[in-house]
């Protein structure tokens, strides 16, 4: 007989259930753990000497992860969707319906049906702990809360709150999940047994929770009328659309879902649950979506090095530069891994100004909630800085994100290796230098590492690491270790110019330019790639970027592989007139006080062009996307990325690359290395040379192999 997950003891009446999936490090709920709850809930119900449940999870760390995403994996069609999910309803219906009152104590993730158990229960108490998470994340894998989620959460809290969390597949801190009414008690994690323990020998006696109505006086105004609803549900749909563009179907799905339940009950509303659920569960987004949950939990626990030795342990941070790169670093890993930081610039008012600008990362979480004012005050205190090395004597890991330039970076190492310790990691924020350039002047070449964050810091989720020749895997481990605790994936990849994300994004910001020079409009070039997938196009892009840091990296890239990196003009044409992007007020496009506005017609005289429509839709997206598929692939070839998994990953996390695509590599594989091989050849002929087809590719066709297996 296999281990039990579900086990249960009688207390003075109340049934206390521990679910502990064994050999797990989390619970999930698999066909196995439903006919387990099935059987338990069966003969709680029976047994006379039982008056109350209350449910808790035996991980101490978590609750109940949700369904097991394991199993999605297996389907193969949607029937078979439909009907792992209905047994799943009918499991969760059974505990709904329980004559016996049911409490649910919870501390850790509770996600996805997890929650939608929760959400079955009749009390709900969480604890105060940062663990402590509720939502429901299913659309991220392109399906809907389909175990009744979109069914009991709109009566619980209201129909706005609801859509809220479901069509972003928001996760909530417990803290905002009571405040929406989500739990009904909030309680420190040592007591939340005692708690839930008393709220079901409470309800043994009777009593019933009495619940605010949800959603206010708004709420009941529109929640409760067929007119009101159409009204939420036509902005709800609106919004998604906008966000989606049509891309993922898993938000509109859950919205009627929703709005079937409600007009028609819980019945209705969960059968189409179901179909719904059945439909998407096997299209390819869904696919492609659970594989990159995979891929991020995997990297979750790579360090990128064969036999990783241990990290050090990061108390101190110094970090060199207190510009816009320095400042948001110094910001989330104060928010994040919550340690020590030192700031240190050439004079006190650079000083000054990146610890405000630091700050103002703590504060943007206690504004939006995230953090107490005790959590910001103790947080706030962490931050100091001078305009010397003072304080860094102690410092584990030193970054620096000082002007990108060789010999500034040199000399900073220089200083640093005079006043750190023997174990002290060493790492530049570079986006272009090879590290193994900078770490040529280093005493101790094995701790000196690249760091390469992305801009803005807090928001960007991707984190290059990446070793020089002589880095010793602890200091890889270090920086992997510290960039994850910054809430950060990691992906260590090889020390060559551009490293991966410059490296694939060179030649796609050089098309932009070419189709510029050739007369498509700036609007219609970055329309292309938002129609594509990409949260903004390449023009947009590079004015967040800066063009003069663009360009600065475009001519790095051109001195390392040559023409084919050879940067049109027209960039060079607006840096030349200080037209930086968005930080100088203009670029591709007007800026007026913070905010962008439409295309600059006079980019097109400063270039000496006008746009001319001559080029087809088609046409400029092709080359856009082939430009970097290209590139890609020839990275690849040279073992910039360790595998196919990192490049994708990088390339969605890093630059956004459609996530429904999986990323360059799996789209290259769903197009075929021989579609590629000839689109490019025909591109080259048209174009120029820098579109013939990389050798992977080439390769690849002849031999009929692929990036994935
Ligand atoms: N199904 C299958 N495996 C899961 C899982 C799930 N729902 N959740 C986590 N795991 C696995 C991970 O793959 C990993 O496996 P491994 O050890 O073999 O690599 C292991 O559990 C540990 O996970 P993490 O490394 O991610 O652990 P963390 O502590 O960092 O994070 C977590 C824990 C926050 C729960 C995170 O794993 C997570 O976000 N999980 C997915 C949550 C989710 O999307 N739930 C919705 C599922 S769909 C659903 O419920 C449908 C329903 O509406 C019908």
């Amino acid at each position: 007989m296999p281990a039990r997950a579900l086990n249960w003891a009688l207390h003075d009446g109340i049934a206390v259930v521990t679910l502990d999936l064994p050999g797990e490090p989390v619970n999930k709920i698999s066909r196995a753990v439903k006919d387990e709850f099935n059987a338990t809930f069966a003969t709680l119900e029976r047994d006379p000497a039982v008056r109350a449940v209350a449910f808790f999870s035996g991980k101490p760390d978590n609750f109940i992860a949700g369904a097991d995403i394991e199993e999605f994996v297996r389907l193969t069609s949607a029937p078979e969707a439909e009907r792992l999910v209905a047994d799943g309803q009918e499991m969760l219906d059974r505990v709904a319906r329980c004559t016996k009152p049911v409490a649910v104590g919870i501390h850790g993730a509770c996600l996805g049906g997890g929650f939608e158990f929760a959400l079955a229960c009749h009390y709900r108490v969480a604890t105060d702990h940062p663990k402590t998470q509720l939502g429901l994340p299913e659309v991220q894998l392109g399906i809907l809360p389909a175990a009744g989620g979109c069914q009991r959460l709109p009566r619980l809290v209201g129909m706005r709150a609801a859509l809220d969390m479901i069509l972003a597949g928001k996760v909530e801190h417990a803290q905002r999940a009571f405040r929406a009414g989500m739990v009904d008690e909030l309680v420190p994690p040592p007591i939340l047994k005692d708690v839930t323990l008393a709220a079901a020998t409470r309800m043994a006696g009777g009593w019933r929770p009495r619940r605010r109505r949800p959603g206010g006086v708004m709420g009941w105004l529109l929640d409760g009328n067929p007119l009101g609803r159409r009204l939420v549900f036509r902005m709800a749909r609106r919004q998604v659309l906008e966000q989606t563009r049509g891309n993922y179907p898993a938000p509109l799905a859950a919205l009627e879902a929703v709005a079937t339940g409600l007009a028609h009950g819980i019945p209705a509303g969960s059968k189409r649950e179901a179909e719904l659920f059945g439909r998407l569960a096997v299209t390819d987004v869904s696919r492609k979506l659970v594989q990159i949950f995979f891929a991020t939990t995997q990297l979750k626990k790579d360090f990128g090095v064969p036999d990783p030795p241990p990290p050090v342990e990061v108390h101190r941070l110094g970090i060199v530069g207190t510009g816009f790169m320095g400042s948001g670093i110094a910001g989330t890993a104060v928010t994040q891994a919550v340690v020590d930081v030192r700031l240190k610039d050439a004079d006190l008012a650079r000083v000054a100004q990146g610890l405000r600008a630091a700050r103002e990362i703590v504060d943007d979480r206690l504004r939006r909630r995230r953090i107490t004012k005790h959590e910001h005050q103790r947080l706030v205190a962490l931050l100091s800085g001078g305009d010397g090395y003072v304080g860094f004597r102690r410092a584990e890991l030193v970054i620096e994100a000082v002007f990108e330039d060789l010999t500034v970076k040199q000399r900073v190492l220089r200083e640093i290796e005079a006043v750190v310790g023997e174990r002290a990691v060493f790492a530049s924020n570079t986006s272009t230098i090879p590290i193994t350039r900078i770490a040529a002047v280093a005493a101790r070449p094995e701790r000196v590492i690249g760091m390469h964050f992305f801009s803005p810091v807090p928001r960007m989720p991707l984190l290059e690491v990446i070793p020089g020749e002589h880095t010793a895997p602890w200091a890889v481990s270090t920086a992997v270790s510290f960039g994850r605790r910054m809430g950060k994936t990691a992906i260590v990849v090889r020390d060559r110019p551009g490293f991966w994300i410059n490296r694939i994004l060179g030649p796609y910001m050089n098309e932009a330019a070419h189709l510029l020079l050739a007369g498509a409009a700036i609007e219609e070039i970055d329309r292309q790639m938002v129609r594509f997938g990409f949260p903004v196009g390449p023009l947009t892009l590079l004015d967040e970027v800066g063009l003069d840091v663009a360009e600065k990296a475009g001519g790095v890239l051109h001195a390392a592989f040559g023409e084919r990196f050879a940067p049109p003009p027209a960039v060079a044409s607006l840096v030349r007139v200080g037209r930086f992007g968005r930080k100088a007020g203009q670029g591709f496009y007007r800026y007026a006080r913070g905010k962008k506005g439409g295309a600059d017609p006079a980019v097109y005289e400063l270039i000496g062009i006008r746009p001319n429509g001559g080029l087809r839709p088609a046409e400029i997206l092709q080359r856009l996307v082939f430009a970097m598929l290209n590139e890609a692939a020839r990275a690849v070839g040279e073992g910039v990325v360790r595998s196919s998994r990192d490049g994708d990953i990088g390339a969605i996390f890093g630059i956004g690359f459609p996530p429904f695509r999986g990323g360059p590599l799996r789209h290259l594989d769903d197009l075929g290395a021989a579609r590629a091989v000839s689109e490019l050849e025909r591109l080259a002929e048209r174009c120029g040379p820098r579109f013939v087809p990389c050798d992977v590719l080439r390769e690849q066709a002849s031999r009929g192999t692929r990036f994935y297996p």
